[in-house]
């Protein structure tokens, strides 16, 4: 039996994990440390028995320290970040502050509490992205765990500058470190800023789906419950100190995506005609198709063109395989929109901040 500290366990991976981990290891200790920011959000934890919530910033080393020593914690699964690229380039500093400022007092708690005397069995997994190998040209081939890091955004800079530290922590004090660095994840509860869930509750509401640049920018897609299964390999099979890429096996241009969108919501309003009266202001609703909401805009600076995840290693190390192709896994994604419908209003009209209202209102 373990006890995990899930940090960042109200996002959207985080909240899908603890999820995923409460059916995969019923019997282990959850508890989620997450300061619950604008992406934080209580309600994607609705429902999960058993999780110890404690609403805090991973840059308070000391409530680390207590948290790892009191309750015999014994695995970190490091969710908690600065995560969206758009938010990175007009607020550099708070990705610096919250993933490289942030993980550096994770790192410094854990090897306080658990290197501590003669030691004791523990696990730091540190979650990344495949944005730290920069972009690829459309022929060059998937990234592998020891292509060179070449981050190109603030976001991806800061996600670099924290596996570094984590791999050092390892190589210096001998902690006893995994990392995972995957591509773009989709599935239920992710935060309507990123590409599928923006534009899936656009298009419910006739809004412009804002596609940047030509739309041909190609990204491997990982839906999150093949992620959290990817995590639990690492956990489960990974070697210490090493670094595994975990990809959704789904490289495809954004305008793909974008088509696969419009049309499934167009059959979905075709075969269930309620959708017309909950969604008035859809096209689909009229009978037109969802993709007359496609709109090409200015390009993102310093978009990076292409994403590509060679997994080979996790495959033979690990016996990790993505379960789901983007069609199937974009198909559960839609229909959990659809189906719940209280969670992304409470996201959209920003009542699901009132948690956090309310319990430092009682505070002050
Ligand atoms: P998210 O933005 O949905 O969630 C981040 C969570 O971290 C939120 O609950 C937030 O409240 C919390 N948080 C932020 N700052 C904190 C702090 N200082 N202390 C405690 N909690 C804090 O992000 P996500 O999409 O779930 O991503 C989770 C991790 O996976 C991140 O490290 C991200 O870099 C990585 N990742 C995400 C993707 C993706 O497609 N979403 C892809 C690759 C890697
Ligand atoms: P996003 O979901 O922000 O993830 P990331 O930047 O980490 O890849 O974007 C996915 C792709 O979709 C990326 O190439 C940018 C593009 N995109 C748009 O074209 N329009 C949008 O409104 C958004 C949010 C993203």
């Amino acid at each position: 039996m373990s006890h995990l500290l899930v940090t960042g366990g109200a996002g959207f991976i985080g909240a899908n994990f603890v999820r995923f981990w409460r059916r995969h290891r019923p019997d282990d200790a959850i508890t989620v440390l997450d300061a619950l920011t604008y992406a934080g959000n209580r309600a994607s934890l609705a429902g999960v028995d058993g999780v110890d919530f404690v609403h805090g910033d991973i840059r308070d080393t000391a409530l680390v320290e207590r948290l790892l020593h009191d309750g015999a914690i014994d695995t970190i699964v490091h969710f908690a970040a600065e995560s969206h690229v758009d938010r990175s380039l007009h607020g550099p500093a708070e990705f610096i502050d919250t993933n490289v400022i942030g993980t550096l007092s994770l790192l410094t708690a854990a090897r306080a509490v658990w290197l501590a005397g003669s030691g004791q069995p523990h696990r730091f997994h540190h979650v990344s992205t495949d944005e730290v190998y920069g972009s690829l040209g459309p022929g060059d081939p998937a990234f592998t765990e020891t292509t060179p890091y070449a981050p190109n955004s603030p976001y991806s800079a800061s996600k670099a500058a924290s596996d570094h530290l984590v791999r050092a922590w390892h190589h210096s004090y001998g902690l006893q470190t995994t990392t995972s660095n995957c591509s773009n994840n989709y599935g239920p509860y992710q935060f309507p800023e990123k590409l599928i869930p923006l534009f899936l509750i656009n298009a419910l509401h006739g809004r412009p789906l804002p596609i940047y640049g030509d739309g041909q920018q190609v990204r491997d897609w990982l839906h999150v419950e093949d992620h959290c299964r990817g995590i639990a390999a690492c956990l489960e099979r990974g070697r210490v100190g090493e670094t595994y890429n975990i990809g959704g096996g789904s490289e495809l241009p954004n305008l793909a995506v974008i088509d696969t969108l419009c049309a499934a919501v167009d059959a979905a309003f075709a075969t269930d005609a309620d959708l017309a009266r909950r969604f008035p202001d859809a096209p689909a609703a009229q009978g037109l198709p969802t993709a007359s909401l496609k709109r090409f805009v200015a390009d993102r600076p310093g978009h990076d063109r292409r994403y590509a995840i060679d997994e080979t290693k996790a495959r033979a190390e690990l016996g990790y395989a993505p379960a789901r192709g983007f069609a199937e896994g974009f198909a559960a994604t839609l229909a959990w929109y659809l189906a719940n419908e209280p969670w992304w209003r409470a996201v959209m009209d920003g009542s699901y901040r009132d948690w956090v209202e309310a319990n430092y209102a009682a505070r002050r």
